[in-house]
């Protein structure tokens, strides 16, 4: 349960091994979270996020197999989180994969498959935690979009495309959630430096997983609803989205 400053006691991280999930959680623990269920496939690296995390001081971390494209699992897994470990504050959800425009395009499967880990299989997680926080009668739900997905560029599309559509469905069931006492948060980071994007250039404006998980730890007081990762990117993704495509072709065509 939050505490009376609304500071989380509790996390569920659905895709445990996560550079910015892990940085999350090492800022809550650094008020009241003490206790941390890491949720994610057998070969992700949970095992160093949960060392890291009992050293940051949080009394209980846990791991649980879940795998974000065996939704016919997620009411089993997710469900039984809830049931094991009780109340749960916040769900965060930094699960996706990066992907490479060249590789979709020689492989159309490889593209549906990264859809179904940043996209559909979001849906079945989001939903089935969102009726557990519903039960409960309080909670957030963060799931990770990214500027990539308000306006597509066509060096990662796919990738765009998915966070579009995660984006969409979170600010959706955070409308549907209103008045259940359970919030959704929708984190629009740009360029992060993690194992995600390592070797590759920094984008303008590039942050580190401190940098999203302090803006991430202050929204989750204010109540905000979006947050950009840094906020100054909000500005010229307004303005991305107003731009004639024929002009987005070229503006987005310069990396
Ligand atoms: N880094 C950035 O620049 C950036 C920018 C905007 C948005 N984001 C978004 O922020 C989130 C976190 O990114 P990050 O930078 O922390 O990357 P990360 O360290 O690679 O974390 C992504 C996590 O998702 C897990 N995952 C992949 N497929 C999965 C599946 N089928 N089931 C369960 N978990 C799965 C990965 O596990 P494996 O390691 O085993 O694959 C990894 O632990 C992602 O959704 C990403 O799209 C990142």
């Amino acid at each position: 349960m939050r505490d009376a400053l609304g500071e989380v006691q509790s996390v569920l991280v659905l895709g445990g091994g996560s550079d910015i999930g892990r940085a999350v959680c090492k800022r809550l623990a650094q008020g009241r979270l003490n206790k941390a269920i890491l949720a994610g496939r057998p070969e992700d690296d949970m095992e160093s996020v949960a060392a890291d995390l009992k050293a940051a001081g949080i009394d209980i971390v846990e791991l649980v197999t879940w795998d974000a494209t065996d939704v016919a699992s997620h009411e089993e897994v997710i469900g039984g989180v809830f049931d094991r470990f009780g109340d749960i504050d916040l769900v965060y959800v930094p699960a996706g994969l990066l992907g490479d425009q060249d590789a979709f395009d020689a492989d159309p499967v490889y593209a549906a498959k990264v859809a179904e880990v940043n996209y559909s299989g979001l849906i079945s997680a989001g939903l089935t935690a969102a009726k557990h926080l519903r039960a409960q009668g309080h909670g957030v739900i963060a799931f990770m979009s990214s500027v990539a997905g308000l306006r597509a560029r066509k060096s990662n599309f796919v990738y765009g495309s998915t966070k579009a559509g995660l984006d969409a469905f979170a600010q959706g069931l955070g409308d549907s959630l209103v008045g259940t006492g359970v919030r959704v948060m929708v984190v629009r980071p740009g360029f992060v430096h993690t194992k995600m994007t390592e070797g590759m250039k920094p984008a303008p404006f590039s942050t580190t997983p401190e940098n999203v998980a302090d803006l991430l730890a202050d929204g989750l007081t204010k109540g905000t609803e979006v947050i950009w990762a840094p906020p100054v990117l909000k500005y010229p993704f307004f303005i991305f989205r107003l731009l004639p495509r024929a002009i987005w072709r070229k503006v987005s065509a310069k990396g």
